[in-house]
């Protein structure tokens, strides 16, 4: 890529075999959850170490049936970190409970597992963590919590299929774990997502919830649910196959090209870097800066855009969306300063394997010029 050019803020790394892949599948006339998704799913199954993987129509799909199969629902409290995507939020309003959100920690965009236990009632069924921007969240800490109450954990890794906490990966320390494959993920299906458990009758449940409530029963369909239709289709699922073949090559080059920000940004005093605990492999989904108080981040984006490159705001502070504001009212820059700060300052520069060294020292310059001398 060359200074002239646009860089977006994401391209999915897309190569003429993952094409092939999919037209194979177009010209058998078979698309919907047949051997590719099963394919997909034993793929998941053996990298995550997970007994079980159940592939859906998208990472918010998954979350939405994870908490339905757990039974959670009207009157129940599920904790949520006041800092993501809102998905994450929305799936706990859409079974009629209630996401009780939790700041994060400015140095990691996580949720702040100190502030968790205050925040457990005898209402609440689930914690429901998320591995932000790629990174886990302190989920071994979080899930002896939920042991000591008797309260479920599912995992949001819909950013973090490949991070690890100590060796072990995200998604897997959980009741239930749960992945996205948007095209701002390392491997992408456009839309879909995947959930993984070792608990065999939650994976009974997830599979038949997602297709119609259907179960076998001596070899007769039965209705046994009432259930969604969020299944993967097969094109989708030869999609994501194929790319993950090279998976551990595609994280390496953003863990690469992440250091090479790194070192190109370290002295820039205007802002503050990701921090990445020394147990954990971050997997970069999002490289996300927080800036200054005193910078002007949407103009920030502006600038960088007339230069050609691609930059957006992480995810959103939940809480302080007109949904949420409406209904519960939560005074955010008193609960969720943190939070608060990562949605108004927080910056996602482009980082994925197309780009090499010289895009991402580019880059670097522009904000260092931007933020010295023009804003
Ligand atoms: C943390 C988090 N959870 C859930 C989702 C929803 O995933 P999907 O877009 O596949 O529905 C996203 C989307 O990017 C996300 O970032």
């Amino acid at each position: 890529m060359t200074e002239t050019k646009f860089i977006p803020l994401m391209v999915p790394d897309i190569q003429q075999q993952d094409i092939d892949a999919v037209v194979a599948v177009l010209h058998t006339g078979m698309f919907i959850q047949g051997s590719k998704v099963e394919e997909l799913e034993n793929n998941l199954a053996e990298y995550l170490g997970a007994k079980h993987a159940i592939a859906a129509s998208s990472g918010t799909a998954t979350l939405h049936l994870a908490l339905v199969a757990l039974g959670i629902g009207k009157g129940d409290e599920v904790i949520v970190p006041a800092f993501s995507y809102m998905a994450t939020a929305n799936v706990v309003e859409l079974v009629g409970a209630k996401p009780v959100f939790v700041d994060i920690d400015i140095n990691t965009f996580n949720i702040d597992t100190n502030l968790i236990e205050n925040a457990i009632t005898e209402h609440t069924k689930a914690i429901l963590p998320v591995h932000e921007f790629g990174l886990a969240c302190d989920i071994a800490e979080i899930c002896k919590l939920a042991e000591k109450y008797h309260i479920k954990v599912i995992e949001d890794a819909a950013c973090a299929l490949g991070a690890t906490e100590s060796g072990k990966f995200t998604g897997t320390f959980g009741d239930v774990g749960s992945f996205s494959f948007h095209p701002r993920k390392a491997v992408t299906s456009g839309e879909g997502g995947m959930l993984v458990t070792d608990n065999d009758e939650l994976a009974g449940k997830l599979r038949t919830l997602r297709n119609h409530g259907i179960e076998i029963q001596n070899g007769k369909t039965e209705f046994i649910e009432a259930g969604f239709n969020y299944r993967m289709t097969e094109f989708q699922a030869a999609l994501v196959n194929s790319q993950f073949q090279r998976f551990e090559t595609i994280l390496e080059d953003k863990i690469r090209l992440a250091g090479v920000y790194f070192n190109c940004l370290k002295d820039l005093k205007k802002i503050r870097l990701p921090e990445v605990p020394e147990n954990k492999r971050h997997t970069w989904q999002s490289f996300h800066i927080l800036l200054d108080d005193g910078i002007d981040r949407d103009d920030l984006i502006i600038s960088l855009a007339k230069k050609g490159i691609g930059t957006n705001y992480g995810a959103q502070c939940m809480p302080y969306q007109k949904y949420f504001q409406e209904k519960y009212k939560l005074p955010c820059e008193k609960l969720f300063p943190n939070a608060l700060r990562a949605y108004m300052q927080g910056l996602v520069l482009p980082l994925y394997g197309k780009l090499d060294e010289t895009d991402i020292r580019f880059i670097s310059d522009c904000i260092k010029t931007l933020l010295e001398w023009e804003i």
